[in-house]
């Protein structure tokens, strides 16, 4: 049953479910030979990372870093800051971030720059969603999902104030509950 919030649904579980395999394949074998670490955007990227760390066959430690540029409305501040930052070093490491949406690029050009300073080796990209339409920074995820139009989305991690993480499939927020 549909979300009485949710418009309509854009990514089907089972779409989903053929995104991540898709992505995983590609992953583990750009990865086959290097000490990655994957380092998931809390919260967004929650449920996604889950899903996708699970089909990748290869040994590597995860970690997450929270980085804020929103609020609870549906534009970005451009103002990013890290909440909180990694355990584990990221030092001569290659990492591979893991992200709900790109949407305009701030957080993910924030956090890339972040991570190279702190002695990444290499700093790659794999979202789910991309909103390329939106881009105010130039960024090209390394692995991207799904390419979706300017519409505010829900489910599957990604948020609106907070709620609708916990649906399994990805919608569409009715205008009327945030404008
Ligand atoms: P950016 O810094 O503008 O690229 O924003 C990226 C972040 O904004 C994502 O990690 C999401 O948390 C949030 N975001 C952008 N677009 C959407 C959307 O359509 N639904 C939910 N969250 C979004
Ligand atoms: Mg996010």
């Amino acid at each position: 049953m549909l979300h009485k919030d949710v418009e309509s649904v854009l990514i089907s579980q089972e779409k989903l479910e053929n995104i991540v395999k898709t992505l995983a394949k590609q992953i583990e074998k750009d990865y086959n030979d290097k000490e990655f670490m994957m380092v998931g955007l809390l919260k967004g990227s929650v449920v996604f990372m889950t899903d996708l760390m699970k089909q990748i066959n290869l040994d590597f430690p995860i970690d997450f870093i929270i980085a804020s540029s929103y609020g609870s409305g549906t534009e970005s501040s451009g103002r990013v800051k890290i909440v909180s930052d990694l355990t584990l070093s990221c030092e001569k490491k290659d990492i591979l971030i893991v992200e709900d949406i790109v949407d305009s690029g701030n957080t993910l050009n924030f956090v890339i720059n972040y991570l190279m300073t702190k002695g990444a080796n290499s700093v790659k990209v794999c979202t789910l969603c991309d909103k390329p339409i939106r881009r105010k920074v130039p960024l090209t995820p390394d692995y991207c999902g799904a390419e979706i139009p300017d519409e505010f989305i829900v489910g599957y991690g990604l948020d609106y104030a907070e709620l609708y993480r916990n649906l399994p499939y990805i919608g569409i927020l009715k205008r009327s509950v945030y404008e």
